[in-house]
This record gives C-alpha cells, structure tokens and sequence, in this order.
C-alpha cells in the first residue's frame, strides 16, 4: 500500500517537517507532482533545509526517495540542491531516484512564466517564476521533454526545437523580458550533466515490485488543495493536480493501492500569491500570525498572507481527499490571542452555507465565525499531549467532530522533535 501526505489549504502547511518525521516508518519517499515552486522546510540537530524537489525522506540512512513521473524537474535548482546536501554525504545514486516519465523545465519555460506574469498585469496568478505553468502546458499538449529523453542521442535536437518554439512564443506576449539565453543554457547544460549521473528508473514499475515485496510507500504531496488544477481557486491555483488523486497519475499507483491518508493543515490560514481568501485578516491579528510564524514563504520570500482558520474550506479539502486522519501544524503561534476564531459557514447570495461554493470572491462570499478563548502558554516545550492547555483541547475536538477525522498529530515548533502525536 502507499500512504498519501499532503496539504489541505493553499500549501505550506508543514508538509517537509511531517514527511520527515514519518520517514522511520517508511522504505520509500515519492514526490507525485510539482516541482520547484515547492518549498518544504526541515529542521533538527540545529539544521534548517529546504528541499524543492528532493523528498523530504533524504535525511534518513534507510529511506530511498524517489521523484515521480508527475513531478517537472528544473535541473539547475536540482543541481543546486544536491550541492546545499553536499555535508550530508548522501549516496545519492543509491538513495534518489528520478522517473523518466517527469518532465523538464528548460530555462524558456521560466522565461514563459515570467512574460506571462508580466502580460497579465494586475490579474497575475503569483506564480513562484519556477516555469511551472508553461512545463505542464508542453506536457499536456504533448510537447514536454521528458528525463527519458536525455538518455537518447537526439535529446538536444527536442530541446531546440522546443526552445525555438518558446522564443516564438515569448515575442507573442509583447512584453521586456530580459534574458541571456547563451548563459541560461551553459548553466542548463551543466545541470543536465549533473542530473544524468543519477539513476533513472519507470517508477511504476519499481513501485509496483516494490509493493509485491511488502516495502512501505509514503507518498509526498507539494503545494496545498486548494491550490489544485481542477479542486483549487480556479485560476488562482497551480497546474498540477495536488489533491489524492495526483499520487496515482503522479506516480502510476492504483487508486486500489492507497492506504492512508494523512491530511496537513495549519492552525490558521496562510495563502501566497493572488487569489480569494475569505478569512484573510488585514489587522494587527493578521499581522501577529505573519511575525509570530515566520510566514515568509520558503522559495520565493515573498509575505504570506494570513487569516483565521477555514473550516468550510477545510471540509471540502477533507473530503476531495479522503483523509483518514489529521496533523495540525503551528498551533505554538496561536498562544496568546485572547480570542481564536474559527469559520464555520460562509454568507453566500444571502443565504449561510457550509459548503464551498463555485466562486469564493470577497464580493460573493463573507465569513462567519465561532470564536473560542485563546491559551497563553507556551507550546514549544511541550512534548506529549497531557501538556497541552485546556482551550488548545477545546479547540482541537471541535475541529475533529466537524471534520469527523482524528488529529493525530500536534504540531508545537519547527524542529523535528516539536511533535505531539495524540
Ligand atoms: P511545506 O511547504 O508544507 O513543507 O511548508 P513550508 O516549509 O513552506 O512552511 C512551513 C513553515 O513553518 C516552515 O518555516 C517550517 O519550519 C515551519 N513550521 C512547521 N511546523 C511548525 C510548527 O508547528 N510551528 C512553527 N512555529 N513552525 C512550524
Ligand atoms: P509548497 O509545496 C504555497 C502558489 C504560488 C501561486 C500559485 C501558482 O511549498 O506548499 P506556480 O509557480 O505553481 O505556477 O504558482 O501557487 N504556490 C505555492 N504556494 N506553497 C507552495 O508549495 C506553492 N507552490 C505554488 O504562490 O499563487
Ligand atoms: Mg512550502
């Protein structure tokens, strides 16, 4: 069977630091699709690492890793993040394997993102500039270069094709790009010699005989799910399917082969880059979760936006996903608000819902919230759950009995052992 892990609101829940955690149990790590957009922090023995493509099971002696045919793998940030592991002596050619079946993005599908940002002005999405978009556009529409191909003999005749193709492309959009494309692709070549030197595998297959023979799969999700292609805030979202159903197409498991479900969530809300989100505070509480929480996100820096809770939102995610049980991250930065809210039901064309409705837009939708009393203590100390304050309980179970999943898993800080399993 493969566990599934993955994150419930719009991505950076804590997922590296749970993956992590998780690892003992597992022989196996496979990423299921994005790519470096994703920031997936580590933190123990004084260390702090952030991992983009790499799974985040990398640290452990036993755990193999495996990058998935639904993830896009953009070779420069890839050679950049085996050199940041270089201390660690890692035997990556025994330890990270990557699919042939994942995709390649070259440095014009940075360029592409980048235009296409700049072309939609005020109605951008907030891509991470990654080249995410335009790599799943050439995927789908069947012009993606794949890491299979870099074993054949032809495979820099495919990328010029495509990169002229691109060029093209990038004239459309009318916009000042700046670029030298020479560079970008001396720095390019270099990665991909780098990446080579790994071992490439058909993922399905080796998951296939890796189940017959009894080894356990933690498959590791990136960005959130509400961020998902077809289930997120449609356009606001990334372009990979990031919800339970993308570990299937992202690593060519059946879905009779899933097992677990283990569903991330923060304490609040946080949300990076454009896009609705009906709890997002503007005031000094906002502001406090930003400071208190370090919401600076992992791969771009940019300020992440904050809010209270969402549990009409996080109802849907629960569901779409069919989550057996879960982690709740964070909850440290909520010690010392004399209030905590919690959304329980939208206003939507007059009337109060429970249910995620097609547009969630501020002029569609405004919030209701049920309030509960904040705890002073400290939590990041704290190591079982017999320590935790009363109304961090309160909160905790009203949580559970309207989601009707347990929270199994506390989390009090961002290191490795601020973890209360429950
Ligand atoms: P991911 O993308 O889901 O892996 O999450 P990120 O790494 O982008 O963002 C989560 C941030 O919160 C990181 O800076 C983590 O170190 C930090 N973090 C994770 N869990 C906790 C926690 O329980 N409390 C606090 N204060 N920080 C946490
Ligand atoms: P992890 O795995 C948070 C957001 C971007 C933007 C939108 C589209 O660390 O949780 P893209 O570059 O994918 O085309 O950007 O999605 N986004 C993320 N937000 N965490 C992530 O990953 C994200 N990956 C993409 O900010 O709004
Ligand atoms: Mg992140």
């Amino acid at each position: 069977m493969v566990d599934l892990l993955l994150g419930l609101q719009w991505g950076d829940e804590g997922k590296g630091k749970i993956v992590d955690v998780l690892t003992k149990n597992y022989d196996i790590i496979a990423r299921f699709q994005g790519g470096p957009n994703a920031g997936h922090t580590l933190i123990f023995d004084g260390n702090k690492h952030v991992l983009h493509t790499i799974p985040s099971g990398i640290f452990h002696d036993k755990a193999l890793n495996i990058v998935g045919n639904g993830v896009v793998i953009d070779p420069v940030i890839f050679q950049k993040e085996l050199e940041d592991l270089e201390k660690y002596n890692i035997d990556f050619k025994s330890k990270l394997f990557i699919s042939r079946k994942a995709h390649i993005i070259l440095p014009t599908h940075r360029l592409l993102d980048a235009a296409s940002e700049t072309a939609k002005g005020k109605a951008k999405i907030g891509s991470t500039l990654k080249g995410i978009g335009p790599t799943y556009m050439d995927k789908t529409g069947r012009n993606g270069i794949r890491i299979g191909d870099l074993e054949l003999e032809n495979w820099k005749d495919k990328y010029d094709a495509l990169t002229k193709k691109h060029l093209k492309m990038l004239d459309f959009f009318e916009v000042d790009i700046q670029f030298d494309l020479k560079e970008l692709e001396n720095q390019f070549c270099k990665a991909v010699d780098i990446l080579k030197q790994l071992t490439f595998i058909d993922s399905e297959a080796y998951l296939f005989n890796a189940m017959q023979a009894d080894k356990t799969i933690l498959a590791e999700g990136a960005q959130g799910s509400l961020l998902d292609i077809d289930f997120g805030t449609y356009p606001y979202v990334t372009s990979s399917n990031t919800t339970a159903a993308g570990a299937c197409t992202g690593l060519g498991v059946a879905p009779s082969k899933i097992g677990k479900v283990f569903g991330i969530f923060k304490a609040y809300t946080t949300r990076v880059g454009s896009g609705p989100f009906p709890t997002e505070l503007f005031d000094e509480d906002g502001k406090t979760m930003a400071k208190v929480g370090q919401e600076f996100g992992a791969t771009t820096g940019r300020p992440r936006r904050c809010g209270w809770l969402d549990l009409v939102a996080l109802k849907y995610t629960v569901q779409v996903n069919g989550v057996t049980q879960l982690n709740m991250m964070k909850g440290d930065v909520l010690s010392g608000f004399d209030t905590i809210k919690i959304c329980t039901s939208y206003q939507y064309k007059g009337k109060e819902i429970t249910h995620l409705p097609y547009n969630i837009e501020p002029e569609n939708v405004s919030v209701n919230y049920t309030e509960f009393k904040g705890w002073q203590a400290d939590l990041t100390k704290m190591d079982s759950a017999d320590q935790l304050p009363k109304n961090l309980i309160t909160y905790i179970d009203f949580i559970e009995k309207e989601l009707q999943v347990p929270i199994k898993i506390v989390s009090v800080g961002p290191d490795r052992k601020q973890t209360i399993f429950r």
